[in-house]
């Protein structure tokens, strides 16, 4: 058994809505700013629900798709840098909730590439024969931590959950994955407090997401390029072979530069920043869930994963669905 192989995926989006010309209401923006800057119409928020609750959702979905029960899994690694509480994690939360015990239960933050390296670790423990049937989760409530006056920043996320369950198979299955971090760049995008550093902001002024957008944006275009070419070069694959993209979905123009590098025209790119927004871990899973539930992800096909994030983080995986 060398693979771990998708076998379902589910993910849940908060029912609440807010779209563009709300935002106008609360900050100096516009409608047309957005979609055309980002790409982004509205975004789904949290108002109680926790990113436990999120993801019990997800995860649930996705065993169904399966077939599982809670009780086959063995492994649960959830991507998130909106934990329920400093501990225990969010993943240990969800064990709690889905009734089952025993196996090892964690949570990645890699901000926006949490998903990317939740599935890496996972996919290694099940190729280490540690793990024998895995839920990868990525699941945020990023508007709990925006400054909702400051249009740089208000305008571009969102909450959801995404979840996936992996089992080891002798059919391919996820070919590799990539993770990759430099953490020199906490002055670019951060949120800046937390337990050890600056602990009395949290009490004081609250602490926000606060990004240098603009430069995020080249590092972000110029690393994903970087990262396609490590992809296909450790898979010895053609762009011509990559079936869909599935990226993480922060901003059109990001995701649309990534395409043209892979040679890939939009319709096969699977984009939901439309209505998502950057939902930072879970815009993956949400995004896979989408294309496979809607039957444009057909199995068999070659999917290439990747994601750029705080840290900074970036990573990618292909995928045989
Ligand atoms: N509404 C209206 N105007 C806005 C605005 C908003 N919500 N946010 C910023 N602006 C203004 C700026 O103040 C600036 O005005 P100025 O020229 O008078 O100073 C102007 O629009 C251009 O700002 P800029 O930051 O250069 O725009 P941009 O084209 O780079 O788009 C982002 C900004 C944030 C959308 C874009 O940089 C981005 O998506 N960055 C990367 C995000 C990302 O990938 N994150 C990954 C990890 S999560």
């Amino acid at each position: 058994m060398s693979y771990a192989r998708i076998i379902g995926t589910g993910s849940y989006l908060p029912p609440r809505i807010v779209t563009n010309r709300e935002l106008e209401a609360t900050v100096d923006t516009h409608d047309e700013w957005i979609v055309e800057r980002t790409g982004i119409r509205q975004r789904h928020v949290a108002d109680t629900e926790t990113t436990c609750d999120l993801a019990e959702v997800a995860a649930r979905r996705a065993l169904e798709m399966a077939g599982k029960r809670p009780e086959d899994v063995d492994l649960i690694v959830l991507g998130t840098s909106t934990p329920d509480l400093v501990f225990p994690s969010t993943a240990c939360l969800l064990q709690g909730r889905l009734g089952i015990a025993g196996g090892p239960a964690f949570d990645v933050n890699a901000a926006c590439s949490g998903f990317i390296y939740a599935l890496g670790v996972a996919h290694n423990f099940i190729k280490a024969g540690t793990s024998r049937c895995a839920l990868v989760v990525g699941s945020e409530v990023m508007t709990r931590i925006l400054d909702w006056n400051d249009r740089t920043t208000c305008v571009l996320f969102g909450d959801g959950a995404g979840a996936l369950v992996l089992e080891a198979s002798d059919e391919a299955g996820i070919l590799s994955t990539h993770l990759h971090s430099d953490g020199k760049y906490e002055h670019l995008l951060n949120v800046s407090a937390g337990i050890s550093r600056n602990h009395q902001l949290l009490r004081e002024t609250g602490a926000f997401l606060q990004m240098k957008g603009n430069e995020v944006f080249k590092m972000a275009v110029n690393t994903l390029g970087r990262i396609v070419d490590e992809t296909l070069e450790a898979n010895q694959l053609t762009k011509a072979e990559v079936d869909w993209l599935v990226p993480h979905q922060a901003n059109i123009r990001i995701i649309q530069a990534t395409a043209k590098k892979l040679n890939m025209p939009m319709e096969r790119v699977v984009v939901t920043v439309g209505e998502h927004g950057n939902t930072s871990s879970a815009s993956i899973p949400l995004a896979l869930d989408a294309a496979i539930r809607d039957g444009r992800i057909q199995r068999g096909d070659m999917l290439l994963l990747e994601a750029f994030g705080g840290g900074f983080t970036w990573g990618s995986a292909l995928v045989r669905y």
